[in-house]
Parts: structure tokens; sequence; C-alpha cells
């Protein structure tokens, strides 16, 4: 059986680009698969300094995942830095890793881009990542499209090392679904919890439905037609949520002329809120019982460490380390 893994980082609240992105395929591919799913708080520390703030998404993801529908009896669920080996793991690969492969990283290139100061961490985040992905003797990992460069950095490490010490670790790949390779955010751009153009997938209804309802159109008034009716980031989104046919009935009328734009950013905030209603049930309940999310991540923790340390002896002692 195939073994599944993914993780996200809790530097912000997530958004419906981390649902569609990779929770959902990573939930639905639980059932058929040997699912590892964890909560990269390692990573979050080239982007939270506050260990409140830390604390406190890791939680929300957590509370998040699980009622977005991660069955604990199905997938392995684990908090990154409960799995210490990742960082000696990430040394063994790091001293193989050449400095040109990081320096061509788009996510490092664009934080630098945007004038982040850039440390060790932010330039060593890929190794880091493809620690993670080997530590597990992972096949495959759903995640999107802006993750496609960091899984080929971790395939060509994992190759290198398996040519330098032998044949240690599992080469894997990615699954990218391309329908949903990349939600766009609130601006056009690709959601992400670094832009604050994201839509949540959870949060108060008030505040949402003003984003939504926010979102800037042109100019064009209701009744002329829109030939570029696709092109519309409500309609785009509202794909997502809606029926087949009523979003493409949506997207005819806005083509047609008629619609005007807060009709579609209503049904848009309706369908998109509805769709979240049982989640945001059962995340209530789970919200109640903090005991019981502590515990599951407890039992993971403690079922993804016996991997880890199998894998992590196998590198030690093909490298030559006791
Ligand atoms: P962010 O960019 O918001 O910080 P992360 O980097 O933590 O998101 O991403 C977690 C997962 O969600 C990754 O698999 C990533 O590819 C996916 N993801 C993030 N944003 C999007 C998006 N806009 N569309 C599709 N997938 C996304
Ligand atoms: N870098 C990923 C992101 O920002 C999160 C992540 C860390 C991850 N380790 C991973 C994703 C391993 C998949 C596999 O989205």
């Amino acid at each position: 059986m195939p073994r599944i893994l993914t993780g996200i980082t809790p530097s912000g609240t997530l958004h419906i680009g981390n649902y569609f992105g990779a929770m959902r395929p990573a939930i639905e591919l639980q059932a058929g698969g040997d699912a590892f799913y964890f909560i990269a708080d390692y990573h979050s520390m080239t982007v939270i300094t506050d260990p409140q703030e830390r604390r406190d998404y890791t939680r929300g993801i957590a509370l998040d995942w699980l009622a977005c529908g991660l069955d604990p009896q199905k997938a392995v669920f684990w908090r990154q830095s409960d799995i210490p080996e990742v960082c000696e793991l990430t040394w063994m690969l790091g001293s193989l890793t050449p400095m040109g492969l990081l320096e061509r990283a788009h996510s490092y290139k664009d934080k630098l881009a945007k004038g982040i100061a850039p440390n060790f961490g932010l330039f060593s985040y890929p190794v880091l990542m493809a620690a993670d992905i080997l530590l597990f003797d992972t096949h495959v990992v759903p995640v999107g499209k802006d993750q496609k460069q960091h899984l080929e950095m971790t395939r060509d490490i994992a190759i290198k090392f398996n040519h330098t010490y032998g044949e240690t670790f599992v080469i894997p790949e990615e699954r990218i679904s391309e329908s949903v390779a990349v939600i766009p955010g609130l601006d056009g751009q690709k959601m992400s919890k670094s832009y604050g153009n994201t839509i949540e997938i959870f949060g108060d209804e008030k505040a949402l439905r003003k984003k939504i309802m926010g979102i800037v159109m042109d100019s064009r008034t209701p009744t002329e037609p829109k030939p570029d009716a696709d092109k519309n980031l409500a309609i785009q989104l509202l794909k997502f949520f809606a029926p087949k046919d009523l979003a493409a009935d949506f997207e005819n009328r806005l083509r047609a002329g008629g619609l005007g734009y807060g009709d579609l950013k209503k049904a848009l905030f309706e369908h998109y809120w509805n769709h979240f209603a049982p989640y945001r049930a059962k995340r209530a309940e789970l919200v109640a019982n903090s005991d019981y999310v502590d515990q599951v991540l407890r039992d993971g923790a403690a079922r993804a460490r016996a991997v880890a340390e199998k894998t992590l002896a196998r590198a030690r002692k093909n490298c030559g380390l006791r």
C-alpha cells in the first residue's frame, strides 16, 4: 500500500486554498492508503517568532484537520516537533545538498524579493521538508502546485543520498490535482496566508461575508454582457462550492448580462458558508473536547516515531554513524 504524507505549516489560519489544494485530497486518500499527516511547526519558525502564536496556530490547524474529516483511526496525525529525529536527518541530507539547488528555490527567491531578511532556516527550509518526507518512507505527497519544486528537490536529495551511501530512501512522488492546483485569493493572486488575500475555512460569519462582498469587480453595469465571465473571480470560486450546473448557470447569466456582481457575490457567500456548515459543527464539538485532540496528537506522535526511528537507524548505519 502506498504511503501518503503531507504537512501544513502553522503560520496562520487555514484557508480554502489549503483546503482544496492539500487537505481535501489528503482526506480523500486516507481511506485507501497508509496516511501520514502532520503539522509542520518547525517550519513555522521561519515565519513566526511568538511562542503563543505558534501554539495557537498549531492547535487551530489540529482542530481544522479533524473537523474537516481527518480520521485518526485511518491516518497517523502528529506535530512535527514531537519527532525531533527529523532535525538529525535534515543535517545528514543538508550535508549532501548543493548550495546551488537551494539558491534556485522559488519560495526562497520570492521571500528575498519581498525584502524578507534571509536566514539559515529560510534557506534550508527545503532540506527540512525533504527530511519530513524521507523519514517516513513516503511514496506519494499530495500538495498544491506551489510545492512542486520542493518535491523535485526532495527527489534529487534522496537520489544523491542513495547514490552516495547505498539504497536508503524511497523516492517520493508529488500528487497535484490540476483542478485545484492554485486557488485564487481575493485579489486574484494565489491565495496564501502570507498575502493577506484569504478566505478562511472557519471564522466569523459577518467578517467573512464582508470579505466576500468586498471582492473588487470592474465598473461594467449589471445589464452589460460579459464575454469574459469565466475569468470572473467570484465565478471561479463559486465552482468549488456550487453544483456544476448551478455554477454554469451563474456563469451564463453573467456572460449574457443581467446578473449583478452583488447578487453573484451573495450567492458565492451562501454556497461557501453552507459547504463548511457540517465541519463547523464538528469543530465546535472538538473545541469543547480538547483532551481528545491532545490524545490524538500524542498517539499519532508515538506511531510516527516508530517509523521514524527505523528509517533514521538505517540512514545512520548506511552513512557510517553509530
Ligand atoms: P500558505 O501559502 O497559505 O502559507 P502553505 O504553504 O502552508 O500555505 O500550504 C499548505 C498546503 O496548502 C500546501 O500543500 C500548499 O500547496 C497548499 N496550498 C496553499 N495555498 C494554496 C492555493 N492557493 N491553492 C492550492 N493549494 C494551496
Ligand atoms: N512546505 C509546505 C508548505 O508550506 C509544508 C510542508 C512541510 C510539507 N513539510 C512537508 C508538505 C512535507 C508536504 C510534505 O506548504
